[in-house]
């Protein structure tokens, strides 16, 4: 599987679970933190591992963009999960809805303008990393991406 196919696939993983929290919000807690956790480690390789060398190689504009989206994704998430702590069901929704809405514009872009150079773009030994980290890396204890 190449980078930007495993990286797609990612997004819809992400997209089914937050769909599957949206059809039964009231018991569908776990699968939203799950779906969370994945979106933030998906967040955590891109800018970890993808973004740099990708701004070396002269995505800069269409990566700041990603970074700006990140940032507002992460404070979906922050509150989406803060409600569901919370126990208040509504807004859990409702900022689950938002962010599924953004995430749509954001993957929109991302896979066609961004994931390409995934495959080509990268020395072989960044992708190689990049291909580790899918199959089994975990993101450091508090990361935060960088305009969280
Ligand atoms: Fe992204
Ligand atoms: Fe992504």
């Amino acid at each position: 599987m190449t980078i930007a196919a495993a990286l797609e696939r990612e997004h819809r993983d992400i997209d089914n679970c937050l769909e599957a929290f949206r059809g039964d919000p009231g018991t569908a807690a776990d699968v939203l933190r799950t779906g969370v956790a994945a979106l933030r480690r998906h967040i955590y390789l891109e800018e970890a591992f993808l973004f740099p060398p990708l701004r070396t190689a002269g995505l800069e504009m269409p990566v700041q963009v990603m970074l700006r989206e990140h940032g507002q994704i992460w404070q979906l998430m922050d509150r989406a999960l803060a409600a569901l702590d919370a126990g208040q069901v509504d807004p859990a929704v409702a900022a689950v809805d938002e962010l599924m809405a953004l995430l749509e514009r954001h993957n929109t872009k991302e896979e066609p303008v961004i994931y390409p150079h995934a495959d080509t773009d990268l020395l072989p030994e960044q992708a190689d990393q990049l291909d580790l980290f899918i199959g089994m890396g975990g993101m450091p204890e508090g990361w935060v991406c960088e305009y969280a």
